[in-house]
């Protein structure tokens, strides 16, 4: 088995660990757990190591920070991972107990882990297991939202992780105190809420009277994260297309997806104008043609006055094999209303 790279990487504003774990001869790598606003340096490194990345894993759908794996897919052509039964459908691969991710001689084990989120996972390599929310260092996930439960926390960790050898290295996904890592054995011995002797009641009742906050970016994080971390997408009632919220699409949206605009050129610069950066291609024979000189993996937000037009775009593309599309909900009228910045030339 060849060296085994390892770096614990953390972004300070929601107290996240990132993981890279690299081949060291074949040079290919996996990322767990990256975080959108820390990108750049995830890249970065990666580059530095000369790594080519071959997946980029989320432990669950995180409610604390928006996930980086949908941009690092789109910068580096890894696979995005996530579990089977997080319904994340902009996903590549969909994780189940058991399933293996290679990475040269190195390879990532699948745990489902459940009770933080309802299809949280764990993941073991070489001694160590990434346990996202499900065990923190003296702690845990909270289990009140995201189909969480006590009951099933408590089992996951007791038959999962805490099956694992006792020298196993716990590498948690969060950490508010400073700490880095754990071994099994020491959570065994000192977890207040998990360790040994305490009994499924117990923890119940502790989950119960924690009383959290609602946490802070969780309106944005959730939808968001179900959409690769790009923006948030929900399926549309009616049409079934792939829908995103005015509210949701972020400012340097150009820089992600490639807006199109569908309306005719008299409208593109009339009084709504176009969101900076569209390209402009018309429902008919000009959305046709750029749809045919387009890649099926490229990414793609459809926009016009209302949102009608561009639905049926989506669902063009869709029917055509594009993977990655979105139609803007409410179109310019809404865009406008909300007063997000247009371009008028
Ligand atoms: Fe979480």
């Amino acid at each position: 088995m060849s060296q085994l790279i390892f770096r614990q990487l953390f972004d300070p504003t929601s107290s996240t660990y990132t993981y890279l774990l690299g081949d060291a001869e074949s040079g290919v790598a996996v990322l767990i757990d990256p975080v959108l606003e820390m990108v750049e340096r995830d890249l970065k490194l990666i580059d530095e190591l000369n790594l080519k990345l071959l997946y980029v894993l989320d432990t669950h759908v995180h409610a604390d920070h928006v996930t980086g794996a949908g941009l690092i897919r789109e910068r580096t052509g890894a696979k995005s991972a996530v579990a089977s039964r997080a319904q994340v459908a902009c996903a590549d691969v969909h994780l189940k107990e058991g399933d293996v991710i290679r990475f040269g001689t190195h390879s990532l084990n699948v745990l489902e882990t459940p009770g933080h989120t309802d299809s949280s996972l764990s993941f073991y390599c070489n001694g160590m297991v990434f346990t996202g929310d499900a065990l923190l260092i003296r702690g845990c996930g909270r289990t009140d939202f995201q189909g969480g439960s006590a009951d099933q926390l408590y089992q996951s960790v007791r038959e999962k992780l805490f099956a694992l050898h006792e020298t196993t290295q716990v590498f948690p996904g969060h950490d508010y105190k400073g700490m880095t890592s754990s071994t099994i054995k020491e959570e065994l011995a000192h977890n207040p809420r998990l360790a040994a002797q305490i009994t499924a009641d117990q923890f119940r009742q502790v989950m119960k009277n924690l009383k959290l906050d609602y946490p802070k970016q969780m309106d944005r994080a959730v939808p968001a994260n179900q959409s690769c971390g790009f923006l948030s997408s929900k399926i549309g009632e009616t049409m079934n297309v792939p829908t995103v919220r005015v509210n949701d699409v972020r400012q340097n949206v150009k820089n992600e997806m490639t807006v199109i605009d569908v309306r005719r050129s008299d409208e593109f610069n009339a009084e709504l104008g176009h969101i900076d950066g569209a390209h402009l291609a018309t429902l008919g024979p000009d959305l046709d043609a750029f749809l045919k000189s387009r890649s099926l993996d490229d990414r793609l937000m459809f926009v016009c006055r209302s949102g009608k037009r561009s639905e049926e775009a989506t669902r063009l593309a869709l029917d055509r094999g594009f993977k990655n599309v979105l139609n803007m909900a409410g179109g310019m009228l809404e865009w406008n209303q909300q007063n997000r910045p247009v371009v008028r030339s």
